[in-house]
């Protein structure tokens, strides 16, 4: 079996989860990522597992981010469309489609913990999205709840990773995504926060980690992007996670100030009780949301898609 992370590099094992890590990987070549896999792949992806996106080219913000489908494309058009227009899909649970996913995804969980000591998720809780995207989509400025990484296939793209501390992530707003009150893109952003950002450039074949819910934002650099990205829980992330969620109900049921995010001790006992352990045992199982759906992809169209009549999808 091939490797996935041929030449790890043994300082990534000290740095992991602490600082923003850069590792080689060979993903990049695998079989299951190549363009025709990947048609398969979206014609076989059920319609609850994928979103497929755009936003305003000039007007870049997420108030013009819309919900689109596929219709009855084949996967090589969506690909056409993607390629030449300005779209962005992201298929989850791929696993669902095609078990030789999920292969895949155990296999980069059990290199990280080979490399990296005292390094465990829960196995159950891992995931893996693909994402495919025009060469001049932006991902605006948010943070991720579980602790991710990002995996480059094809193409290139700016990542943009800001400290996971005040100002650029406030304990507030943390809280309030956690509680489920605001979006994870919801978070305030201000242009000089780039001045605080480490900037890296991922080219196929790296993967980017870093700290736990560290805000960042995305440039593809001119080219069709394919990349993955995963997700993992562990038992310090849960812990990390009930500490935001107990004191995001402390502060709005209770009015509290200045709350001290512990991980260890009677301070953290206590904020696990009160997160209660069945809420967090579930991990934040995503609220049902409901989108508007008003474009379809197509090929034929400068952007890659066209307007339909708006509906409403839940899920
Ligand atoms: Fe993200």
């Amino acid at each position: 079996m091939t490797k996935i992370f041929p030449n790890w590099q043994p300082k990534n094992s000290e740095l992991f989860s602490k600082h923003i890590v850069k590792e080689q990987h060979s993903l990049h070549q695998h079989e299951l990522f190549t363009d025709d896999a990947l048609a398969k792949l979206i014609e076989k992806t059920p319609r609850s597992n994928y979103h497929v996106n755009t936003h305003d080219l000039v007007n870049i913000h997420k108030s013009t981010w819309r919900d689109g489908e596929f219709g009855d494309l084949s996967g090589k058009q969506v690909l056409q469309a993607v390629r030449d227009g300005h779209i962005w899909i992201n298929i989850q649970k791929p696993w669902e489609a095609d078990p030789a996913y999920g292969e895949v995804l155990d296999q980069m969980f059990e290199e990280f913990e080979a490399n990296v000591s005292d390094f465990s998720t829960f196995h159950d809780k891992n995931k893996m999205t693909i994402l495919i995207s025009s060469p001049k989509i932006k991902v605006f400025y948010h943070c991720d709840i579980p602790g991710q990484a990002l995996w480059q296939i094809r193409g290139r793209k700016r990542v943009y990773i800001y400290p996971n501390t005040a100002p650029f992530l406030k304990n507030e707003e943390m809280e309030q995504i956690i509680l489920g009150r605001i979006d994870e893109h919801d978070i305030t952003y201000q242009d000089w926060y780039d001045d605080y950002a480490e900037i890296i450039d991922l080219e196929p074949g790296v993967m980017s980690h870093w700290p736990i819910n560290g805000p960042h934002r995305i440039e593809n650099l001119g080219v069709m992007n394919v990349s993955i990205t995963t997700e993992h829980w562990n038992k310090d992330l849960r812990n990390h996670y009930a500490v935001r969620y107990a004191n995001g109900l402390l502060r709005d049921s209770f009015g509290f100030k200045d709350l001290r995010t512990p991980t260890s001790g009677l301070g953290l006992y206590a904020r696990l009780a009160l997160a209660g352990f069945h809420k967090v045992s579930g991990l934040r199982n995503l609220k049902k949301m409901k989108y508007h759906v008003d474009f379809q992809v197509d090929p034929s169209q400068e952007l890659g898609f066209k307007d339909i009549e708006s509906y409403e999808l839940s899920k």
